[in-house]
């Protein structure tokens, strides 16, 4: 038996047992005659002594032990006289009589502790040294947790566990694919399945009512913090639901979750929003809900006063910041330049202070009076000490995405993004298209099987951009945690859509037709959605990253450090797939 125990076992009641533990070296102290090993294993650590007055040769073997050595220690448990409480095995010690090293190790490339020495790259690379680390692991513990109490909550509600293919048809629509070649079928691909949506569909129309997997996902977009090419789904999928049923259950599975596995209890129900009105206060559909500062319009009240910049755009918009009216030019500037940054775009910030004894100080006291400045104000909410930050533009929407850089950056700033609260928030009534002005046609906003609603059918044809969709998404903090739709289950109104997003019946019987045709076989009213596991980790944990939720997680530029993939391929290999590497185009890139 290589150990009778785990690192993080042994307590006051154990002292007097014989026994065996097995892990990794830590940490080695010589005190005089002592020599000290902290010994750790995935569940704690436990120090080992060796004494030299009572064996020289076994304490000579452990003074040669080095960091990340594997033994195996056998000894008897005795009370610490120097204890410590910040170790749940801080009270006993392990007297050691017997050592085995089972494997020495090199000196790690950083030191495996809390606050690791390692920067993020070495840290990639020698990802399992990383995943020893109590922070990392942690944080797959609680995924397990999670992923477990989601099977818990679905099967109590007679979801069923069902597996679909990774090995799928390549679809045009959402983001790239990864795709496989077919060596039996030269010159054919697989792709990689985005998410496993029609493949659930089907199981609906096979009378799987209630359908959930924790499932693979691929996507080959530009990656982010809170995304990575391979990440998982909760994918879930429900017959006979309306898109109150799935809110309700689904509400029911997070509010279980954040339960059972971080102790926080959600009393009232999520509450909603239309995605219209997100994007009017927040210029996001998914608002970080923790603080307010929502947007206020003002174009009508700055016209007319020689100000060139606001009167040649469309769009006024600006944000009450409460108490900042005594910022510095220092961060005012500080401010502006932020807003300016090539990823948000902005062409400059003005601002407006409502100082304590009731006067306005401006960034454009030239153009507007102290009663101009008031109007503003009071169409602000704003009081004395508070700070008002406006922007503006010609695109709108484009303008709201500024300004919602600019909110959350004075969230952050003033600390009301605290990850201890969590602010959840379904938006709903999405618009079922959106407007490419670059390809010059609509997209689905979701996925073309997204049913519109009822009421706004009749402007499929005369007004696309105002038909609604049975669409809804959870966001939290700022984040989008999950989504989904009720779908389509007609397959007529599912031609329409395809013709409307500019398929021709040859495309849609090509790419799409094994539904269109399942839909012609009793398909029931069906809807669902799905929820990022890493995401909802990453929140529960309180990361900034999904990457750190994630055991292999690939770096910003799509590539796994450790194994250095993706990688060529052998000659052999492209010939036997018929495929040719174009090294001029790649070259020319
Ligand atoms: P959607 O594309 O909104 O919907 O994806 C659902 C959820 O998956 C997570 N997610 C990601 N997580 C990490 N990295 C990524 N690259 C990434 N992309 C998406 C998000 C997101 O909310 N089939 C539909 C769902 C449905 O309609 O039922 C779908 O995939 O948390």
């Amino acid at each position: 038996m290589y150990r009778t125990n785990t690192c993080g076992e042994l307590r006051i009641a154990s002292v007097g047992q014989n026994v065996t533990l097995a892990g990794w070296v830590q940490r080695i102290r010589k005190m005089g005659g002592m020599t000290f090993v902290d010994l750790r294993d995935r569940y704690g650590i436990t120090q080992i002594v060796f004494n030299e007055e009572t064996d020289a040769d076994l304490c000579g073997r452990a003074n040669k032990l080095g960091r990340e050595f594997v033994i195996q220690v056998q000894g008897t448990v005795a009370e610490r006289s120097s204890k410590n409480s910040n170790i749940p095995t801080g009270d006993v010690e392990l007297i050691a009589k017997d050592l085995v090293v089972l494997h020495t190790s090199d000196v790690p490339p950083f030191t495996i502790k809390d606050n690791s020495d390692g920067g993020d790259d070495i840290r990639m690379q020698y990802r399992y040294l990383d995943l020893r680390r109590n922070t990392v692991r942690e944080n797959l513990e609680l995924r397990h947790k999670i992923a477990l109490e989601v099977r818990n909550f679905l099967n109590e509600h007679q979801f069923l566990e069902v597996e679909t293919p990774v090995l799928i048809k390549s679809t045009p629509e959402g983001a790239r694919d990864f795709v496989v070649p077919s060596r039996m079928n030269p010159g054919e691909f697989y792709a990689l399945p985005q998410s496993p949506q029609l493949f659930k569909q089907l199981l609906m129309v096979a009378g799987f009512d209630r359908y959930f997997q924790i499932a693979k996902c691929f996507r080959d977009e530009d990656l982010r913090a809170d995304r990575q090419p391979e990440f998982t789904q909760i994918d879930c999928e429900m017959s006979f639901v309306e898109q109150e049923d799935v809110i309700e259950m689904f509400e029911g599975m997070i509010k279980h979750i954040f339960k059972m596995v971080k102790g926080v209890e959600f009393y009232d129900p999520f509450p909603r929003m239309t995605w219209h009105e997100c994007m009017r206060l927040y210029g996001s559909d998914k608002p970080d809900m923790r603080f307010g500062m929502t947007f206020v319009e003002l174009k009508d009240l700055t016209e007319g006063r020689n100000f060139s910049i606001f009167d040649s755009v469309n769009f006024v918009v600006g944000i009450c910041v409460s108490g900042c009216a005594s910022y510095t030019r220092k961060q005012l500037d500080g401010l502006t330049d932020f807003v300016k940054r090539s990823q948000i775009g902005a062409k400059g910030l003005v601002y407006v202070k409502y100082e304590q004894d009731g006067s306005f100080k401006s960034s454009v006291d030239k153009f507007y009076s102290q009663d101009d400045l008031k109007l503003w104000a009071e169409r602000f909410g704003a009081k004395p000490g508070d700070l008002m930050l406006i922007l503006c533009g010609d695109d709108a929407n484009k303008t709201r995405k500024q300004m919602c850089e600019l909110r959350l950056e004075m969230g952050e700033r003033l600390g009301l993004r605290d990850r201890n609260i969590f602010a959840p928030l379904w938006v709903v009534d999405f618009p079922l298209f959106e407007w490419s002005e670059e390809d010059q046609r609509f997209y689905a906003m979701h996925h073309p099987f997204t049913s519109p609603k009822l009421e706004d059918v009749q402007y499929l044809d005369s007004d696309p951009g105002r038909v609604r969709a049975n669409a809804y998404d959870l966001a939290m903090n700022g984040v989008e945690l999950g989504g989904g739709s009720i779908r389509i289950h007609d397959s007529e109104l599912q031609n329409k859509m395809f013709e409307l997003l500019g398929f021709t019946p040859e495309q849609t019987e090509d790419q799409f037709g094994f539904l269109m045709d399942a839909f012609r076989y009793g398909a029931p009213p069906h809807g669902g959605l799905a929820f990022g596991l890493d995401r909802v980790t990453s929140m529960l944990a309180g990361l900034d990253s999904i990457r750190d939720c994630i055991a292999f997680p690939k770096n910003n530029s799509g590539r796994d450090v450790m194994n250095d993939s993706p990688s060529k391929i052998a000659d052999a290999q492209l010939d036997e797939l018929c495929l040719k590497i174009d090294l001029d185009k790649i070259n020319n890139k």
